[in-house]
């Protein structure tokens, strides 16, 4: 076994994990970050694409902004299509804010070279990480490696390793509240190497079911349809997923609508979830190790960068100047803002997407809701104000 040192393990080099390092490491403060897979699988997986202004200074203040500010497109609102009208939501009128859309494989990217640059240790495919010690101030993770075993002994621990990591399934059962709502529906997405159709994305609820034209640059676009739980991407050969986009869309978007093959399709299911403490001993859970939102309204990514926000200045101040405050509240002040994002997130799915439902109660509710939405300021700025992201 061979044994190592450092104040922060990270376990996890998906975004979340990569700025906590970046931060970190700008700030003195020593880390090793673990990943069970390999470099490339992590920069091919397709994710979100939108982010909020503070993501957006989280990532410069890490000094990984460079790219994103030259690439990144600045969009000042969305379009909501219902009864085959489009309606805009200005979110730079409404606010004075708007988000950037840069893509989370670029965001990744872009971490992963600052972390090299710097000559910061991350072992990709490290094996059977398991985490012990918790409780202690001397927390241990170990793991795997071309056959051999390693451990690290470490301050703390930061759990970035997504849904499915061992992070959360470290902390007892018996500490944990998990709050969840799983939607009779999933998005399939597909990947095209076209112009966008449009120059803002548009959030379509149609009859036949939600749709969403998003983008990850001016000459690539994203499109999504609400599909069923039960289908699998090759029931969705290209062609059938253009007519039925088609099929959403009203007939001037449909006009713009360059089709081309893809070079991606996936399908996701849509999930609210939610893990309480985020934090067990000394072990600090961060994005969607904790949280899972469904993706209407992009706060996934966003999230997860402002519990690094908060852990980080944490962190900072506990190394800096020994203060636990921070650490202390790290649980509590995530969540506050985790939740709202949930209930943001819950809300686009509910008005957005067509349920299995059969009085029809639930689609008039859904329609007064859209009407009152396209009528009222004051509507329209809790919309904008959620989307471009609330503070912190
Ligand atoms: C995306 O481009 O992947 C995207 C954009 C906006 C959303 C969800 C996903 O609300």
């Amino acid at each position: 076994m061979k044994k190592t040192r450092t104040q922060v393990a990270i376990i996890g080099a998906g975004p979340s994990g990569l700025l906590l390092g970046q931060l970190l490491h700008r700030a003195g403060i020593d880390t090793i970050i673990l990943e069970q897979r390999s470099k490339d699988y992590v920069l091919g997986r397709i994710r979100a694409g939108v982010l909020e202004q503070g993501a957006v200074a989280l990532l410069e203040e890490a000094g990984c902004g460079a790219r994103m500010r030259q690439e990144g497109l600045v969009h000042e609102g969305i379009e909501i299509a219902f009864r085959g009208v489009r309606h805009r939501i200005d979110f730079k009128a409404l606010t004075g804010k708007t988000v950037l859309v840069y893509g989370q494989t670029e965001v990744t990217r872009d971490l992963m070279e600052a972390r090299e640059t710097a000559g910061a240790p991350i072992v990709y495919e490290a094996l059977n990480a398991s985490i012990s010690d918790i409780e202690t101030n001397r927390p241990r993770v170990r793991y795997s490696k071309d056959d051999v075993e390693y451990e690290i002994e470490c301050d703390y621990v930061a759990g970035c390793d997504g849904f499915h990591g061992v992070s959360r399934q470290t902390i007892p059962e018996d500490a944990m509240r998990t709050y969840e709502r799983v939607y009779p529906f999933g998005w399939l997405g597909i990947l095209v190497d076209k112009t966008p159709l449009s120059d803002e994305l548009i959030y379509v609820n149609h009859p036949r079911g939600f749709a969403l034209c998003s983008m990850r640059s001016a000459t690539r676009s994203r499109y999504y349809l609400q599909c069923r739980l039960d289908e699998e991407v090759s029931d969705w050969p290209d062609e059938k997923f253009w007519d039925e986009l088609g099929r959403r869309l009203d007939s001037e978007a449909l006009k713009q609508l360059q089709k081309g093959p893809s070079i991606e399709k996936s399908i996701a299911p849509l999930r609210s979830f939610v893990a309480e403490p985020m934090r067990f001993g000394n072990l600090f859970l961060v994005g969607d190790a904790a949280h899972i939102v469904p993706p209407t309204g992009a706060k996934g990514l966003n999230l997860a960068a402002s519990d690094v926000a908060y852990l980080s200045r944490a962190l900072i101040a506990r190394y800096g100047s020994n203060s636990m405050a921070g650490l202390d509240a790290y649980p509590q002040r995530a969540l506050a803002r985790v939740w709202k994002a949930e209930r943001f997130s819950w809300w686009m799915t509910q008005i957005l997407h067509r349920f299995p439902e059969p009085s029809g109660f639930d689609e008039q509710i859904q329609a007064a809701e859209l009407e009152y939405l396209f009528s009222s300021k004051a509507a329209q700025t809790a919309l904008a104000e959620n989307y471009v992201g609330l503070p912190y």
